[in-house]
């Protein structure tokens, strides 16, 4: 009997996982189910963890994501989780909400640190300070890597958030514009990702701000009194920021805001007219929303934001722009540059909701059962080999019996099973059972053994295929064998590279 921390009552405890107790209190007759708050030491708000169960939603937008951009000719960068705070005022801006209330800052021996809000300004500071922009223009990268913003969590917004972005670095053409929006639609595509608009605009270079600045100085000076703290110390700072305050009376007074599109400079606005008409050609829809203006400040001429209204008030599932001043302003060559960045969560919530593909969760080929331990290593030998193979196969660690390894094979949905016992042992040969169907097979345990399962299991995937899906997949696995080998058929076709 013990002291139970929360009915305050009597009980024993049954069972304690996890930090949940079963237990059974004598008085109710009743078996409960306590979490223990006390000692459970919670993940916090806004953080999410994701759980092997739906890893492989993860492993489907990474995947897709990475060989698009691959396909547009980017590559792959990686850069620190935390830079120095002064990277951040100096580029996302120090009027931003971002800088002003969300960033996680730690001060360590006497510099100031702070977790990435977003994935642009260490990417641009990582090829300066490495020399990629010395390099052949225009530099194209992409990533993908972990933000941190202190916001109100909700549903799509969180403390700690995944980003894919891309950054292209080197052309000033409407023409890039055009192709980091396409690649951003094209990603999109590719998950299966519906009903989602595309909202353009442009916000002009500093010169056509200056004269913005006036115009909206001007406007909500007059209301200078209905505006939220922050805003109003932004009237002078930057007036541009009003329009992205979060708060609903600053955003209810710029509804009425004058817009940046009637103050743009000719060269802003030809070349927002030249990435309409590239748009048209490459056939993808935009609507122009004079509205959007970021909120990060370091964009210039072109904004744009991908926005479905399917997961709620979160739905900008990818935003991006250029930002042609911002290299200079961080200490290079003045060179102009663009990007985008899509919320992986965001996207996430979108699929489900759509019901998506996902790559097919990864399964366990075969499990062994072995009885005894000589068994135990001959299971041990053929997992080995399997695993050269590349397929997924496991014995029994923990020590159980065959019913409770067979138990378990079921659970965690093995496609094959084979029990190993002296009598196999001796007779050099053993049952393969296909789960799904009970088709038994009796295979040799010697060394062809991996070749024969690798027979047996590719026979069975392609029997649940159609005839199509089945040519499908020789196509694929054929031109994936070009791709890495050259074409080497002996086979007289005139191939680059047939020895025939
Ligand atoms: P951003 O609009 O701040 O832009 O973020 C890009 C995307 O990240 C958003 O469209 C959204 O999908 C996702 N996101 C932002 N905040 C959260 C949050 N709290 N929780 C969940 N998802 C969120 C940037 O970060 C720029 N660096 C994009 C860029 C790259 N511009 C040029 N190059």
């Amino acid at each position: 009997m013990t002291y139970c921390p929360f009915k305050r009552d009597n009980f024993h405890v049954i069972d304690e996982t996890a930090g949940l107790y079963y237990v059974y209190s004598p008085g109710s007759i009743t078996i409960e189910r306590f979490e223990n708050m006390a000692n459970n030491i919670k993940r916090p708000n806004g953080t999410e963890d994701v759980l092997p169960k739906d890893v492989h939603k993860w492993y489907t937008i990474e995947k897709i994501a990475r060989e698009t951009a691959e396909s547009y000719g980017f590559s792959e960068i990686r850069i620190p989780t935390f830079e120095s705070t002064d990277l951040y005022m100096r580029s996302v801006g120090e009027t931003t909400d971002v800088v002003q209330k969300e960033m996680y800052t730690v001060m360590a021996k006497e510099t100031k640190f702070t977790l990435r809000p977003e994935g642009t300004a260490g990417t641009i500071r990582a090829m300066l300070q490495n020399g990629l922009l010395n390099e052949a223009m225009p530099q194209r990268v992409f990533y993908i890597l972990s933000c941190f913003r202190h916001e109100r969590p909700q549903a799509g917004r969180l403390r700690e958030f995944h980003q894919f972005g891309i950054e292209m670095a080197g052309s000033s053409s409407p023409c890039a514009d055009a192709e980091v929006i396409s690649l951003a639609k094209t990603i999109l595509e590719h998950l299966g990702i519906r009903n989602i608009e595309l909202y353009i605009n442009s916000i002009g270079c500093p010169d056509c701000r200056a004269k913005y600045h006036e115009a909206l100085r001007e406007f909500f000076g007059a209301r200078r009194d209905e505006l939220c703290e922050t805003c109003r110390t932004r009237l002078e700072k930057n007036p541009m920021r009003i329009l992205d305050c979060k708060s609903p009376v600053c955003s209810e007074i710029g509804k009425n805001a004058p817009i940046i599109l009637d103050y743009l400079c000719d060269d802003c606005r030809e070349h927002f007219e030249k990435l309409q008409s590239y748009l048209k050609t490459l056939g993808i829809e935009f609507r122009i929303n004079p509205k959007i203006v970021r909120g990060l400040d370091y964009y210039t001429k072109t904004v744009f934001e991908f926005v479905t209204t399917e997961i709620g008030a979160q739905g900008t599932v990818c935003g991006g722009g250029r930002y042609d001043g911002l290299i200079e302003e961080l200490g290079g060559q003045k060179t102009p540059a663009l990007g985008f960045a899509m919320g992986i969560e965001r996207l996430l919530l979108v699929m489900d909701k759509q019901g998506c593909d996902y790559l097919t969760p990864k399964k366990c080929d075969i499990y062994f059962a072995a009885m005894g331990d000589a068994a135990l290593e001959k299971a041990m030998m053929l997992c080995k080999e399997l695993r050269e193979f590349g397929y997924r196969a496991e014995y029994d660690v923990v020590g159980r019996g065959l019913k409770a390894q067979m138990k378990y094979a079921n659970k965690i949905g093995a496609e094959f099973t084979m029990v190993i016992g002296d009598n196999e042992l001796n007779d050099g040969a053993a049952k393969l059972k296909e789960m799904e169907s009970g088709k038994e097979t009796l295979i040799r345990l010697d060394d062809k053994f991996s070749n024969n399962f690798d027979a047996i299991f590719i026979d069975k995937m392609l029997d649940s295929l159609d005839e199509a899906e089945a040519v499908k997949v020789f196509e694929t696995a054929a031109q994936e064998y070009v791709h890495e080998h050259g074409h080497d058929c002996n086979c007289g076709c005139k191939e680059d590279g047939c020895n025939g």
